[in-house]
């Protein structure tokens, strides 16, 4: 794209404009209406419309360029509807297959592709110009390259991470201190002779793209742990701001208001998740966290015995119990079970028994998982009660019910030197008596043992989160009949 006055100098260039400040106004509705669950999905909707509206626009620019200059880039032209093509395939496909607790992994295939696009934008614009770029594109479309390439790879780790690719869960970097300020070093070096010697733009911006690419690389590798959630959205908020410094770079205010939306929401987002994870989001940055991933402190695990209980001996504790927690986790997910426990909190409910949902910020694999899950069983509001207001009742609960929940209730987060500690938990372990259902000994997320399952007050009820309940409601209507 040329410059502003150069764009509106045609009556396409003015449409253009128009088109593109209209969709940047559909993100932005798009993404207030996403505040509320009641309208978020009509956010979407009106995001995504803005979102077709720019590309069919970006794409009919281009093809009016071509018939005038009589398809000299005909091949771009077909690569681009191929891509167009292939693109909404793949979107449509991802968007109806992939399951809602492999969620993560998709968003992270997202990051990875924004980000490996707007590098590939900066790039193109750096090294085709006809004249030296100026010292603002130099600078803006830089750091497009920067943080695209940084993203590029270090989304493609946290998506391999999070799918349970096991080389890359054990993979780790010995001194990981030297390899990020090493590369950090590096990028920023090559960055800055970018911007000194445009003339070697070639040289320049092709070890800023290599130096940062490996960035990423040492970046996300050591990190594991709990620290993956705040990782996932800081990588979140780097496509965003590569997309509106690419931009910057070419002019287009579509990529700048989509870019800078998804930057700033992105930014909040991680600084929300590290104060939730107690986690200091420069320390998480830095890759001060997370050395202690899977497999630390699975050797030395609790000692004692877990006490095995029955669905039967269950329905009878929440039956005859005044107060009862549920504390959903990423098994109610995997085992899709969320009606049967909206189920199971109606029917005691509707026997006088007090029921509440206790919400961890980082349950499951994705922010908000927990309340999306529980609000499309239908279950109120206000039911669900979020880490701080939840855990002074616990100590007044008769019974803490965990479903398919394990980091989010581990105490040995309250010590330190393993892989949840600092992380602040759901106090289960101080209810009157906990159960817990899971299939069977799999550890969480974290990879280490829960001592909350060798506590004197906790009872484990194994088997698939979705057919325990069944098999609860079945004993707690047989009681209450
Ligand atoms: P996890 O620690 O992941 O534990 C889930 C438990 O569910 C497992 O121990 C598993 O044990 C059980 N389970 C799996 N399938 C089941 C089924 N069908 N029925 C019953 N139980 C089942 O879950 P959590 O407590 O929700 O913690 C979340 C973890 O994920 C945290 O460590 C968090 O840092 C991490 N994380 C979160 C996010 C976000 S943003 N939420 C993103 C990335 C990572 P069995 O195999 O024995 O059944």
């Amino acid at each position: 794209m040329g410059t502003l006055q150069e764009i509106l100098s045609t009556p396409l260039g003015v449409i253009e404009w128009f088109v593109y400040l209209l969709a940047a106004v559909l993100f932005v509705v798009g993404l207030h209406l996403m505040n509320s669950p009641k309208t978020a999905r009509r956010g979407n909707l009106i995001s995504a419309a803005g979102m077709v509206m720019a590309c069919v626009m970006a794409f009919i620019v281009l093809l009016e360029s071509e018939i005038a200059n009589g398809f000299q880039h005909g091949v771009a032209v077909a690569l681009l509807v191929a891509g167009i093509a292939i693109g909404t395939i793949v979107g449509v496909w991802s968007a109806r297959k992939v399951k809602m607790t492999d969620m993560p992994q998709l968003v992270s295939v997202f990051n990875t592709v924004g980000g490996g696009a707007a590098a590939l934008v900066a790039l193109n614009d750096i090294l085709t110009s006809e004249q030296l770029p100026g010292l603002v594109v130099l600078i803006t479309a830089g750091l497009g390259i920067m943080i695209g390439s940084v993203t590029f790879t270090g989304s493609l780790v946290a998506a391999g991470k999070l799918q349970g690719v096991k080389f890359l869960r054990k993979l780790t970097l010995p001194a990981k201190g030297v390899w990020n300020i090493g590369f950090i070093i590096l990028t920023v070096a090559a960055f800055v002779m970018l911007c000194i010697q445009p003339e070697q733009r070639l040289l320049w911006s092709v070890l800023t793209t290599v130096f940062a690419l490996g960035y990423g690389l040492v970046f996300v590798i050591p990190i594991g742990g709990a620290d993956m959630p705040v990782v996932i959205s800081v990588l979140n908020a780097c496509t965003g701001t590569a997309v509106a410094m690419s931009g910057l770079a070419i002019n287009n205010i579509a990529l700048i208001v989509a870019g800078a939306l998804v930057g700033a929401a992105g930014v909040t987002l991680s600084l929300a998740m590290s104060k939730a994870m107690n986690r200091p989001l420069m320390s998480v940055l830095a890759g001060g966290f997370g050395g202690a991933s899977s497999a630390a402190g699975s050797s030395d695990g609790p000692e004692g015995t877990m006490k095995e209980t029955t669905a039967d001996d269950v329905a009878v504790q929440l039956v005859y119990a005044d107060k009862v927690i549920f504390v959903p986790g990423f098994g109610l997910a995997q085992a899709q079970a969320q009606r049967e426990l909206a189920d199971l909190g109606e029917l005691l409910k509707n026997h006088g028994v007090e029921v509440s949902y206790a919400i961890h910020p980082v349950a499951g694999r994705m922010p908000g998982h927990m309340n999306v899950l529980l609000a499309e069983a239908n279950v109120p509001y206000e039911e669900l009660i979020d880490l701080d207001d939840i855990n002074p009742q616990f100590p007044s609960a008769n019974v803490a019910l965990v479903v398919g929940a394990n980091d989010v209730t581990n105490p040995a987060a309250r010590r330190p030197g393993t892989p949840v500690s600092g992380m602040p938990i759901l106090d289960v372990d101080k209810a009157q008596n906990v159960v817990v259902m899971k299939r069977g000994r799999g550890k969480g997320y974290a990879g280490i043992e829960n001592e909350l399952y060798f506590e004197p007050n906790t009872q484990m009820l194994f088997g698939d989160a979705k057919q325990g309940l069944q098999a609860v409601i079945a004993a707690v209507k047989e009681l209450i009949a």
